[in-house]
């Protein structure tokens, strides 16, 4: 089984992306949740993180990270509803369970000690912008080379947007952290990007979501309706497909087997000038390059389903 560390700036899909994570048979152990802002900011996101945990009664140490980008903050954060979570009326703030999880140690810090405990065994899949990444690899310069492998969910090879007309979320929040990210981490550790495209191309469709998924008779599938309502409701009308499950994409891609069904090698980096297009990512399949990343462009859906809907089966109540 894998070893998990999940930086994430939760988020809905990232809360199925936790769900699936939690529930994988293939994921031997959650060493720790590292949290950045993004879909809100980062208070929130440490209590987003720590109610899904108490949902599925899982002690996972948290750790709390980036308030905000390096260079310039991003306004436009609401996206996922005002508390990240679909603005659900449940609570998220059990202050003695959020105690009993949250740890001392910044985020970026946490990383670095943890990739010394587990040298070489780490799979980080980083769901959020990825400041907390930029700054543990410039505090320790050799933390990537003691990961396993890194997945990151973020960017386009075709310069694809949603954040901006050619800017995936992630990226645009934070530039300068992601080119970090794509300059440092290739050079001693195996990374795979999952782009907002095969987000969308494989993305879970409406009948599969409305008429199973959130059909299930289980309480985590009551809570899962209720958190996504406003989200699915809002994503509907811009991608007609379906749900792209961003973040479970790169969950999938580290615990599931076959699960990436195509993909390519490329030289990856980000814009961060251009007045239109900083956070854009830029690929160059021009040259050859050292340290290539691997960006997928194909998955099996059929694989996703089942681990979406295994992950809000359990019977076991709140
Ligand atoms: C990314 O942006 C966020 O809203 C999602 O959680 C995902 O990480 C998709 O562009
Ligand atoms: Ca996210």
């Amino acid at each position: 089984g894998k070893t998990l560390l999940l930086d994430t700036d939760a988020g809905i899909d990232d809360a199925h992306a936790l769900m699936v994570a939690l529930t994988h048979d293939n994921c031997r152990e959650i060493v720790g949740i590292t949290c950045t802002y993004g879909n809100c900011l980062v208070d929130q996101v440490v209590k987003n993180v720590s109610y899904i945990l108490e949902w599925y009664d899982r002690k996972i140490p948290v750790y709390k990270g980036a308030q905000a980008s390096l260079m310039r903050t991003y306004e436009d954060l609401a996206f996922h509803g005002l508390d990240g979570l679909g603005d659900i009326e449940y609570r998220c703030d059990n202050k003695e369970w959020i105690d009993s999880l949250l740890q001392s140690e910044h985020a970026a810090i946490a990383m670095i000690n943890l990739s010394k405990k587990y040298e070489k065994e780490i799979t980080l899949v980083a769901i959020g912008p990825l400041t907390n990444l930029a700054l543990a690899c410039r505090i320790d310069g050799n933390f990537p080379s003691r990961l396993k492998e890194l997945i990151v969910m973020g960017g386009s090879h075709t310069a694809m947007g949603n954040a901006t007309s050619t800017g995936e979320f992630n990226f645009v929040v934070d530039p300068e952290a992601a080119a970090i990210v794509l300059d440092e981490f290739p050079k001693s550790c195996p990374v795979k990007i999952v782009p907002l495209e095969v987000t969308h191309a494989c993305s879970i469709e409406w009948d599969w979501m409305y008429d199973t998924w959130l059909k299930q008779d289980s309480p985590k599938a009551t809570l899962n309706r209720d958190m996504t309502k406003n989200l699915l409701k809002k994503i509907k009308s811009g991608i007609p497909e379906g749900y792209p499950a961003w973040d479970v994409l790169a969950v999938a891609t580290a615990l599931q087997p076959n699960f990436i069904r195509d993909s390519f090698k490329t030289f990856m980096t980000v814009e961060l000038h251009g007045s239109r297009t900083r956070g854009q990512a830029v690929i160059d399949r021009r040259m050859k390059c050292d340290y290539p990343v691997e960006v997928i462009t194909k998955i099996d859906r059929e694989l996703l389903r089942e681990m979406l809907y295994k992950s809000t089966m359990s019977m076991e109540s709140h």
